[in-house]
């Protein structure tokens, strides 16, 4: 994975898999105290505790026969490799939290990549989902949700073709503000 967005993208695609109906990701960049923290929680099917302890593993400990992916191990690697660590808690029939830091000092963190079109992606695809995204940089935030975005819409659906470039737009110069003020 390139940037920390394909990874936000491909880790919220195990919550769709898990049938979750609600998605929250989170972002927070604290500059002063070198941290990137991300979260992303879902009320989806979760797993089991035996389930858990192995996708936690390092991938080269696997030794099931069952497919395991590669999704978390190489976010938890690219998280560790700065610094930071991941953390994962999830109840059966209940829901997963994911929760990674990053030290966005370090040479080896992947930078952030395109957000906006990763979250504008998510909302477009999924118009049954519901999305809740927020950044906080410092002491200013933009958060934005799914529910918002059907009542600002006003019955012109999220899959079609006008609204993606829109809300990509919208996430983007939300968060271009976000880093302004921070610098401000
Ligand atoms: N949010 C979640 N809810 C329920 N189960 C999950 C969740 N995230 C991961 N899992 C379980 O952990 C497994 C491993 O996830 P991981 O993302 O590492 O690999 P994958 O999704 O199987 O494959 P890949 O991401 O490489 O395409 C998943 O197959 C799934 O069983
Ligand atoms: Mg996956």
């Amino acid at each position: 994975m390139k940037d920390l967005s394909l990874h936000i993208l491909d880790i919220v695609q195990n919550s769709v898999v898990a049938q979750a109906t609600i998605i929250s990701i989170g972002i927070v960049v604290d500059k002063k105290n070198d941290y990137l923290g991300i979260t992303i929680a879902d009320n989806g099917n979760g797993m089991s505790p035996a389930l858990l302890q192995r996708v936690m593993d390092p991938f080269t400990t696997t030794r099931t026969t069952r497919k395991v992916g590669l999704g978390l191990p190489l976010l938890k690697q690219n998280a560790e490799r700065t610094g930071g660590s991941m953390d994962i808690k999830s109840v059966e029939g209940r829901g997963t939290d994911l929760m990674v830091v990053l030290k966005p000092s370090h040479i080896d963190c992947l930078p952030m990549g395109d957000m906006a079109g990763v979250v504008a992606m998510l909302i477009c695809s999924y118009p049954n989902i519901n999305f809740k995204f927020s950044h906080r940089v410092g002491a200013n935030e933009f958060a934005i949700s799914t529910p918002e975005l059907k009542e600002a819409l006003d019955g012109l659906p999220l899959n079609s073709p006008s609204v993606y470039p829109l809300i990509k737009e919208l996430v983007s110069s939300n968060l271009d503000e976000l880093q302004i003020g921070e610098l401000g």
